[in-house]
């Protein structure tokens, strides 16, 4: 865990507008500054950070919160993920305590590794840099292969000395555990006990996370032995799942974004050419095919991907399947090819940088009509073939979520495909069917099997109707908690401990609300008044989206505020025992509301009389409370 005092002074030197500026052209508009949403497409920007306040709200997506929570959202960092990268900005050290947590030890295993992988990475790259061997061997070979300082110190590329323990001898001595370099699969374990080097003699890819981190390694031979393996991978780890890690990714994510599109190629070194070469929006599966995961981390950037292949046919005859995938996960495929022989690597160094991206201009294709021109070569005139592509093709199209788009396929496709349109789309209708049939098979299976399902979906349609009661609560103790209290009879007294007091016989429903007022009333046990900041910089995101939701309406943010503030606010100002009072018994009124009724329930279900009189007991005594409260409401409250 990150100390609490270092979480405070990441806080104090963080500058909202500075952090958001990274991502995001802001621009000034009175108190506030505004630019288009980087979580939705929009035109007229809706997006609003305010540096007084210290939060950003989007009113697009209804995203809100404080720097660490744009963090979390633009950049999928967790909590303290998005800490340390405000601290690195800010240059602030973080100390971080042991944590006290059951799976600390899983936690501080992964972090070892992450510790010997970074360490593995540095070893590498000055062994290619400064020893005599990775200069004349390493470094001789990335320059041969046209990648700059600039990308190899990028990149971190390094090279491993052709040697059995350069590395497990070095890594050993600084005292890292043996454990974990062999985990990582830094090192290998030899029958006796010994370890060795993985890598041996090779220049190295370190792979990051999109955090940054280095979690891998690609190794890549300089031999042309036959039969020596290209490329040595780090097996999987506790911190390296191959499928869900796209190489490049963490270099590539901000240009993603930027562009709205993802070019995905197949290896290192066309990550690293293109990249170079100034399209820096590339990534690569390395080697593997493209998985779900992939696919979805890639959709949280972006819903564009442009596939480069090389020109190799069979290659992508066998990769077409898998890119159905991509369709399900409703993202836009395109295809580029590239002349035979080449790669995007071998391309962009060939060409340079303008006419590689001409070359993708004028050659992309949507990948339903690429494939459908691949399959229909294939088929030829044989009719009986012809009809399996027609139905494939239509099965692709069938995966496209958004109906739309999917009849725009098939138009374009009946004139590839020489069919009637109305024939493909009858065919579409026909899988829809069936697969609709299908999905509501397995809808109503799981409707008949467990119950406890159906009822607990029932609570959550009243917590809703609740929330609205216990949100008008936490607004008011955000905004007038630290007030003194100013109406008759009390005195002395702030509003929010005597909320507080007053709500202690409700138990709240909603689960953000109710974490709020268990924290609330915590620090006011502690003898603090807990400020709007406070739960602004609260490390759980629902509490930080409640809270900005609710300081951070269109009204407060918006520029004529000081107007609305004239006339809104002060509304509620000029009675504030009525608006207090008024809240705290609205909500208790609708507490013994629902105590009501299921006492009323109750007594339709129990037999015995005696139980009977118990519960009407119970109810005649309850139904005394709402009267009292309604009457209060009534007379002494005005509303
Ligand atoms: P160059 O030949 O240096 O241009 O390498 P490349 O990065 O372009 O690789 P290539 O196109 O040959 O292969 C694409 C990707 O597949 C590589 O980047 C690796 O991730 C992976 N790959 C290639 N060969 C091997 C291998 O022998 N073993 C493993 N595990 N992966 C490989
Ligand atoms: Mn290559």
């Amino acid at each position: 865990m990150i100390l609490k005092s270092t979480i405070d002074r990441i806080m104090e030197a963080t500058d909202i507008v500075e952090v958001i500026g990274e991502f995001v052209q802001l621009k000034k508009r009175g108190a506030n500054y505004v630019g288009l949403s980087p979580f939705a497409n929009e035109r007229t920007p809706s997006f609003t950070v305010s540096p007084a306040k210290g939060i950003f709200k989007d009113f697009s997506s209804g995203k809100g919160g404080s720097a660490v929570t744009f963090l979390m959202e633009l950049e999928k960092f967790s909590y303290p993920e998005a800490l340390k990268w405000l601290a690195k900005k800010y240059g602030i050290e973080v100390e971080e305590t042991v944590e006290t947590i059951e799976n600390k030890e899983e936690e501080n295993r992964r972090e070892s590794l992450m510790i010997v992988s970074a360490f593995a990475a540095k070893f590498f790259h000055e062994s290619l840099l400064e020893t005599d061997e990775g200069k004349a061997i390493g470094l001789s070979y990335f320059k041969e292969r046209g990648f700059t300082t600039d990308t190899i110190n990028k990149f971190e590329l390094g090279y491993s000395p052709d040697q059995w323990e350069a590395f497990t001898g070095q890594a050993i001595k600084e005292g890292y555990q043996p454990e974990f370099l062999i985990d990582s699969g830094l090192s290998v374990k030899r029958d006796n006990g010994n370890l060795y080097d993985r890598y041996r003699g090779r220049v190295i890819f370190p792979i990051h996370s999109f955090t940054g981190r280095v979690i891998a390694f690609g190794g890549r031979t300089l031999k042309s032995d036959k039969n020596v393996p290209k490329y040595v991978n780090s097996p999987e780890s506790e911190i390296y799942h191959k499928s869900n890690v796209l190489y490049g990714l963490y270099f590539a994510k901000k240009a993603i974004r930027e562009e709205d599109n993802c070019y995905l190629v197949e290896g290192y070194a066309d990550v690293l050419s293109v990249h170079q070469a100034g399209i820096e929006n590339v990534v690569a599966s390395s080697g593997t095919s493209l998985t779900a995961e992939q696919i979805r981390l890639i959709g949280r950037f972006t819903k564009n991907i442009t596939i480069l292949y090389d020109g190799d046919a069979a290659g992508i005859k066998a990769s077409l399947r898998g890119l159905d995938m991509i369709l399900e996960e409703g993202l836009n495929v395109k295809v580029v090819l590239f002349p035979d022989g080449h790669d995007p690597d071998s391309y962009v160094r060939n060409v340079g940088t303008n006419a590689f991206k001409k070359h993708i201009e004028d050659n992309k294709k949507d990948f339903i009509l690429y494939k459908t021109d691949i399959l229909l070569k294939e088929a030829g005139n044989d009719p009986i073939k012809k009809s399996e592509v027609i139905r494939e093709i239509v099965e692709s199209i069938a995966k496209i979520p958004d109906s739309i788009k999917a009849s725009v396929f098939i138009k374009e496709c009946s004139h590839q495909l020489q069919i009637d349109e109305r024939a493909l789309l009858s065919e579409l209708n026909k899988m829809k069917l069936g697969k609709a049939r299908k999905d509501s098979q397995q809808q109503a299976n799981r409707a008949v099997t467990p119950a406890e399902d159906i009822l607990a979906d029932e609570p959550v349609e009243e917590i809703k109707e609740n929330a609205s009661q216990e949100k008008e609560i936490v607004r008011l103790l955000l905004l007038y908690g630290n007030k003194m209290i100013d109406w008759d009879g009390i005195a002395n007294t702030y509003i929010g401990p005597f909320m507080i007091a007053e709500l202690n016989d409700v138990e709240f429903e909603h689960p953000a609300s109710k974490a709020f007022i268990e924290i609330y009333s915590k620090e006011v046990e502690n003898g603090v008044l807990p400020e709007e900041q406070h739960f602004i910089h609260y490390p759980d995101k629902d509490i930080v989206d409640l809270v900005v939701t609710l300081i951070a309406t269109k009204y407060t943010l918006s520029e004529n505020w000081y107007e609305m503030h004239k006339i809104l606010v002060p509304d509620e100002q000029v009675n504030m025992k009525a608006t207090i009072l008024g809240a705290i018994f609205h909500l208790k009124k609708q507490k013994v509301g629902k105590m009501l009724q299921s006492l009323r329930n109750e007594l339709q279900k129990t037999e015995g009389e005696a139980d009977q009189e118990i519960l009407l007991n119970q109810y005649m005594r309850m139904k005394k409370v709402e009267k009292t409260i309604s009457d209060y409401l009534g007379s002494v409250i005005l509303k």
